[in-house]
């Protein structure tokens, strides 16, 4: 008997996933045999998880902190996305091999597809902050053809060593310079972890700002922050971060599971619905 395929999404803490309301849905949506499930695993013990994927039959699963990396190093084969980010959300395997991907630079681009055709004809950007968001961020716009990339950051030599790894010449900058770099940015986006619920804000002054920018934001808890409230008080297009996690998990479900997945409106609702009652249960996400 063939048994049904399993996923899972493992770190370390997961227990404030969505993971599983997400790819859960999908499952029941489309009618599918398959189960996935979150496992929680310390960082001591993620070589021996990994290694135990075959033997325990999983098709694959997603990774989160802070286990990127490791996977990154762990997978057999990372595909071209993840070799230039140098990290790993999904894994699958295929003809017995342990792929490992990175959809955070997919789900990034299909949100803003999604919620604001045409983006991507801007050829500027602004993207504040230089962690492991920042990559997948400056890798989907590298993939759409943004010639003048601008990274700023609190230390600035990370933005440095993102701009070395993008071949992105004259590209890092000091946090304060800001307000000048606003200046002729088409798209601004905040991958840092300010304006987060329990975080201090992110308080930058978008007067300089293009009057036809737009606004993006990683964040989505609260949906609408601060930095996104800012700009819409200032006039500017906007588009929230919720829909990066939702398509960053369509690749990884295809894989598994065998059919492609689709965000819907009911899907978005569903998430919103959960981060409300997280909020008023006090969850952390
Ligand atoms: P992730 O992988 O989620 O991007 P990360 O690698 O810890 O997480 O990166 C977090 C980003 O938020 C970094 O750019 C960080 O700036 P530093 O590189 O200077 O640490 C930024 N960040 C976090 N707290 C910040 C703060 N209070 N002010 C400015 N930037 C902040």
């Amino acid at each position: 008997m063939v048994s049904s395929p399993r996923a899972f999404v493992t770190g370390f803490p997961i227990r404030h996933s969505r993971s599983p309301l997400i790819h859960g849905y999908w499952l029941k949506q489309l009618g599918l045999e398959g189960t996935y499930q979150a496992i929680e695993v310390a960082p001591e013990g993620f070589a021996d998880f990994v290694r135990s994927l075959r033997d325990n039959n999983y098709a694959g699963g997603n990774v989160t902190l802070p286990h990127k990396e490791n996977a990154f190093s762990l997978c057999e084969r990372p595909d071209a996305v993840a070799e230039e980010i140098g990290a790993v959300n999904t894994l699958w395997f295929e003809d017995g091999v342990l792929h490992g991907g990175n959809t955070d630079t997919y789900g990034f681009m299909a949100n803003l597809d999604a919620l604001s055709p045409g983006w991507s004809q801007r050829k500027s950007a602004l993207v504040l902050g230089a962690g492991g968001a920042s990559r997948a961020v400056i890798s989907a716009l590298k993939q759409r053809g943004f010639t003048d990339i601008r990274i700023v950051n609190r230390t600035l030599e990370r933005a440095q060593e993102l701009a070395d790894t993008f071949g992105i010449v004259g590209g890092a900058h000091e946090w304060n310079s800001i307000p000048e770099l606003l200046k002729g940015a088409q798209l601004i986006v905040n991958t840092t972890s300010l304006g987060m619920q329990g975080k201090d804000d992110l308080a930058i002054d978008l007067t300089e700002a293009d009057a036809d920018a737009l606004v993006t934001d990683i964040v989505y808890v609260p949906l609408e922050t601060p930095l996104l409230r800012a700009a819409r008080a200032r006039g500017l297009a906007t588009a929230d971060g919720l829909g990066m996690l939702l398509h960053q998990a369509v690749p990884g479900f295809e894989y598994w599971f065998g059919k492609r997945p689709e965000v819907t409106a009911e899907l978005r609702a569903l998430v919103l619905a959960d981060m409300d009652q997280a909020a008023t249960t006090g969850g952390a996400k």
